[in-house]
């Protein structure tokens, strides 16, 4: 994730709620079992972590953000401020686990490379992000917003939405046997309007430009998209893709 994205678990427990509910499908592609380790990468503030936790797994939580790591804690998981990009773990797990949260770190070859280093020899690596196309009418509004006040959108743009090809090819290239994987649209009505997303999510942008102009911008924003995304009764459905797959680290479990 990039420096100028703020996470505040406030605001994403009111307008990211659904994420991992949404993620639900995931934890069943996984399916944990009792007495299996987990890490969980990008756990945010935990909410789905717990669903791990239920059947009886162990589970460690990583994520950047302080804030969503400290509420994690409070619900009684093991979390940790942990760089994605730098995991620092050595064949303890059985599986590592992920839901939108891939597409916000940047160098996906170094998450790789540390996930296979997680794994045991035999484990699994069972994830969702968002996919090439992954709410294309939102950035490219936002790209507009930012080239109207004359600065470039490259610098902005936090995320990697891969084509399933490049990914899968990302994946063997580190020695990952791909069992599945599924790229799909996936229209996603937002918990509120999307003025509340953009204030969530989309901070890297509004940092982009001066302070005073911030709101003014992602309102111009609101106000171009309402007639492409938002129903006459005001539902706001974001036009999200994702990419899910289960990869395996070949080898044998041995005991413990
Ligand atoms: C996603 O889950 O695809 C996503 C969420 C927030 C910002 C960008 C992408």
């Amino acid at each position: 994730m990039t420096s100028t994205q703020d996470w505040d678990p406030r605001r994403y427990a009111d307008h990211g709620r659904f994420v991992p509910e949404l993620g639900q499908p995931v934890v069943e592609l996984l399916a944990p079992r009792r007495g299996e380790r987990i890490l969980d990468l990008g756990c945010g503030d935990g909410a789905l972590t717990e669903k791990l936790v239920a059947p009886g797994c162990v589970v460690v939580g990583v994520d950047g953000s302080a804030a969503q790591v400290e509420v994690a804690r409070r619900r009684g998981l093991d979390a940790r401020v942990v760089d994605a990009h730098a995991l620092p773990f050595a064949a303890e797990f059985d599986a590592v686990f992920s839901n939108a949260a891939l597409h916000w770190m940047p160098r996906q070859d170094a998450v790789h490379a540390g996930v296979w280093r997680a794994l045991r020899p035999g484990g699994r690596f069972v994830a969702e992000m968002g996919g090439d196309g992954n709410i294309a009418t939102i950035v490219a509004a936002l790209e507009r917003a930012l080239r109207r006040r004359s600065v470039d959108p490259r610098t902005a743009v936090p995320w990697t939405f891969p084509k399933p090809g490049e990914y899968r090819a990302l994946l063997e290239g580190q020695g990952f046997v791909v069992r599945s994987m599924e790229y799909f649209p996936r229209p996603t009505r937002l918990p509120g309007d999307l003025m509340g997303w953009l204030e969530t999510f989309a901070g890297s942008f509004a940092a982009a430009v001066p302070e005073g102009e911030r709101a003014a911008m992602l309102r111009e924003v609101c106000d171009e998209l309402r007639p492409k995304l938002c129903s006459s009764d005001g539902v706001w459905i974001a036009d999200y893709v994702r990419l899910r797959f289960w990869v395996e680290k070949p080898g044998t479990r041995s005991g413990g």
